[in-house]
């Protein structure tokens, strides 16, 4: 069969990242451009800034990751582009250039889920991974534990109510004086803590999450008391939260007898989360996936590989592609 090269392009936040990969697993090419730096002075992306620094880049970024990669803008055979979910005027610019590339060499386009994205990861780093396993979605902007029953079919079995974990990270961290963004932050200081601070753990009948509440409670320890220990707190918050990530993931494993977990997003590069995660090994005879740490925050790989899948499957974007902010699994 013929080699399928698909060109990725992801710009829902605030990277701006071109991908080129073989076969919808082998990375030639991942080229991302973090405005990390430029919006760090402000405590969060600001979605304006995002997009006019996407429209400055995305031209290079596309034109480094073809040469990275070796290959001519005529040898690629796919244009997969983020569509959603995101922010809008960030997503649109990935779109526009998507759409024009794919006009321009007359190849197929796939609007591609960021969501599925994060999933697809999972593929690049374990080249022996197949449906059907559970997926625990964890960035952000999304904490969704996924039934991924083949590489077209998902079923959402639980989803936060109200924060993403990620956002619970930042503002952790944001509150204790860390910066932006909070997670990797949290990550390091947390090791130099103990887990010594009790939390409130909101458990929900079904398979959803909450972390509003642990979010508003370290808020409330710190203001009461602004010399708590802060890698005490930071260890105590990321044991609470692993602690209800593993619970609920351990749920749905037994209800539908998987003993596949793949996760997936920015926050599960935290070291913390990945070795609970790892002892289900030992503990409840489980296989555990992640991602390699750079394929965990967003990339265009992953879109690329997400994108294959859909192409093989038959879902065919046209030119009329436009951002879903909000877009659903
Ligand atoms: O997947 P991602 O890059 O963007 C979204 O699609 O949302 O995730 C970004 C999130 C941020 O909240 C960031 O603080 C968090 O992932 N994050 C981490 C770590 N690295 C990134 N959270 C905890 N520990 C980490 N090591
Ligand atoms: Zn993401």
């Amino acid at each position: 069969m013929k080699d399928i090269l698909t060109l990725g392009i992801e710009s829902s936040c605030d990277e701006t990242s071109v991908s080129i990969v073989k076969n919808g697993r082998e990375v030639l090419s991942n080229v991302i451009n973090s405005q990390i730096k430029i919006h760090e002075k402000f405590g969060g992306v600001v979605p304006e800034i995002a997009s006019r620094n996407h429209v400055e880049v995305i031209s290079e970024v596309t034109k480094q990751s073809l040469k990275e990669a070796g290959k001519d803008i005529n040898e690629i055979d796919l244009i997969a582009c983020t569509y959603g979910p995101g922010l809008v005027g960030a997503l649109l610019v990935g779109v526009s250039y998507g759409k024009a590339l794919a006009y321009a060499l007359n190849k197929p386009l796939i609007g591609t889920n960021h969501i599925k994205g994060h999933i697809a990861a999972n593929y690049i780093t374990h080249k022996e991974l197949k449906p059907p396993f559970l997926c625990l979605i964890i960035s952000g902007g999304h904490t969704h534990l996924v039934h991924i029953k083949d590489y077209n079919d998902f079923e959402i079995l639980g989803k936060t109510r109200d924060d993403a974990i990620g956002e619970a990270f930042d503002k952790v961290a944001r509150v204790i004086g860390l910066g932006y963004p909070g997670g990797p932050k949290v990550d390091k200081l947390a090791k130099e803590g103990e887990p010594n601070i009790e939390l409130p753990k909101t458990h929900l009948d079904n398979l959803d999450f909450s972390f509003s509440g642990i979010k508003t409670a370290v808020i409330n320890l710190h203001h009461k008391n602004p010399n708590v220990n802060k890698a005490d707190l930071c260890a105590s918050f990321e044991k609470t939260v692993t602690e209800i990530l593993v619970q609920n993931t351990i749920k749905a494993a037994r209800k539908l007898n998987i003993n596949t977990i793949a996760l997936a997003g920015g926050v599960s590069a935290n070291s913390y989360i990945r070795k609970e995660f790892l002892n289900l090994e030992k503990t409840n005879n489980m296989k555990i996936y992640y991602p390699d740490p750079i394929l965990c925050t967003d990339n265009a790989a992953m879109i690329a590989s997400a994108g294959y899948y859909s192409y093989i499957s038959g879902e065919i974007s046209n030119l009329e592609l436009n951002a879903v902010p909000n877009l659903k699994i």
